[in-house]
């Protein structure tokens, strides 16, 4: 059988306390050249695309700034805009939640980046998962689950249809004067139901790719069906092996109900790496990289999520406390994806102080090992071998890359591991499309 082909993405790290800021090559998570250098590394490297998620409120903890986070999180179509001008073939994709804006605004920002672009847009659409975060808009607070998945569907449904509404013949790009003549009919449009009633003309005409890719990343039912029904790719969070074929095989088998083949919907997990000259090196090297992460400090604060109380009294080279946490709605950690993990901490208790009690660990040792996963560690053609592997067993159709230094942290991946990739066979030597859907092997929206 012929070797599937990897798909390769960066994530340009947003508000996290996973960079290694200590690093003296550490750099902004705000200036453009950041964003810049990191998104010409990834072209460089002849990914598929730039991703950016969101997070549309600063994390909080114990009622404060949760000040290990050590930036915000700029606008992404601002910063996609001002990449779009720096690289030339990258996909360009931006997180966009479903709950707090609307279909018209959503759609004609995401058609004007694919007008910009060329045709290398993508949406990962999400619900976002905090009255935290939703008591910074005008809806206020939150929606439940299954609403905002039901909101979800039907705002995209929505976009579609103003993506659509300069689909035929009425539309004639004029070459001479650059500019596209209409009919009478171009952009109109009438969508009602429960929750959006609006009618008019979209005011973009129809853009490279018909429609941005679409991307989704919640990992309930719902989400794994709004996925299977209505998306091109998954970001996900099962980088191991099985865990990653599990969820493979889950996700692609929903597919056929809606109509839709494997090949229609393709399964990137986030992942970490770290790469040395040897194995040994690259496992050095990971363990301090994870001992930067997890400072004393980050440590107490990581155990305080579980905890659900202040524990700053704790040291973090001593034992785990005595007591239980409490248990009941967290409201230590505001904003975070990891509270929502830990769904039973008395059990999660249980399991760490198993874990401290046979291998002898204090509060930090601990916490370098459970928290934050580093998904491939070792030399390049390590790394090489076991992303191949993963992709090669339907673990993954490829993987959207976090490096944990901002912005240089992709380099030794694209000079080391790409190469090796490519000699391979199963990573493209040079982009053979020029729209994201091109990279990615999916078809123009009929
Ligand atoms: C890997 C992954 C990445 C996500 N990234 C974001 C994000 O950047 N911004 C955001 O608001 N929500 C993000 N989400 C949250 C999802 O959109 C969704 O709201 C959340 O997972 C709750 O839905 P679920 O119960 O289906 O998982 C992410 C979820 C996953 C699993």
């Amino acid at each position: 059988m012929a070797q599937k082909q990897i798909h390769l993405a960066a994530h340009f790290p947003g508000v996290n306390n996973t960079t290694v800021w200590s690093d003296p090559a550490a750099g902004s998570h705000i200036e453009f050249r950041s964003f810049a250098r990191f998104a010409q590394a990834a072209e460089r490297g002849k990914f598929d695309f730039l991703f950016l998620a969101e997070g549309l409120r600063l994390r909080e903890q114990n009622g404060q700034i949760y000040d290990l986070d050590v930036v915000g999180r700029p606008d992404t179509f601002t910063v996609l805009a001002a990449l779009a001008a720096v690289t030339e073939k990258l996909g360009l994709t931006g997180t966009i939640n479903s709950t707090f804006n609307e279909p018209y605004e959503v759609a004609r920002q995401f058609a004007s980046l694919d007008h910009l672009t060329d045709g290398r847009a993508a949406w990962n659409v999400v619900t976002s998962w905090d009255a935290f975060t939703g008591e910074n808009f005008r809806r206020g607070g939150f929606l439940a689950q299954d609403q905002r998945y039901e909101r979800a569907r039907t705002f995209l449904q929505t976009t579609f249809e103003l993506f659509d509404s300069w689909r035929g013949d009425e539309v004639v790009a004029d070459q001479e004067n650059g500019t596209f003549l209409a009919d009478a009919n171009a952009g109109a449009f009438r969508h009602s139901d429960e929750h959006f009633d609006i009618a008019g003309r979209f005011g973009v005409p129809r853009s490279p790719q018909g429609r941005p890719v679409i991307f989704q990343a919640g990992d309930s039912d719902e989400g794994r069906e709004f996925a299977a029904s209505s998306a091109d790719v998954i970001f996900s969070r099962h980088s191991t092996r099985e865990a990653g074929q599990a969820f493979f095989a889950d996700v692609k088998g929903r597919l056929p109900k809606y109509g839709r083949t494997a090949e229609q919907l393709l399964i990137m997990p986030a992942a970490t790496f770290v790469i040395g000259d040897t194995d040994a090196e690259a496992a050095e090297l990971a363990h301090e990289v994870r001992r930067q992460q997890v400072s004393g400090q980050t440590a107490i604060r990581s155990l305080e999520q579980v905890w659900n109380r202040d524990l700053s009294d704790l040291d973090p080279d001593g034992p785990l406390p005595q007591f239980d946490p409490v248990v009941g709605e967290n409201h230590v950690a505001q904003g975070r994806a990891s509270v929502r993990m830990h769904k039973d901490p008395l059990a999660t208790a249980a399991t760490w102080r198993a874990l401290a009690e046979a291998k002898q660990l204090s509060i930090r040792e601990l916490m370098v090992e459970v928290t934050a996963r580093q998904s491939f560690v070792g030399s390049p053609a390590t790394v090489a071998a076991t992303i191949d592997d993963f992709v090669q067993s339907d673990a993954a159709d490829g993987f959207v890359l976090v490096p944990h230094i901002t912005p240089s942290g992709l380099d030794p991946f694209v000079d080391r591991v790409v190469p090796l990739l490519q000699e391979r066979g199963v990573f493209r030597a040079d982009y053979a499309g020029t729209t994201l859907r091109d990279h990615l092997g999916l078809a123009f929206p009929g």
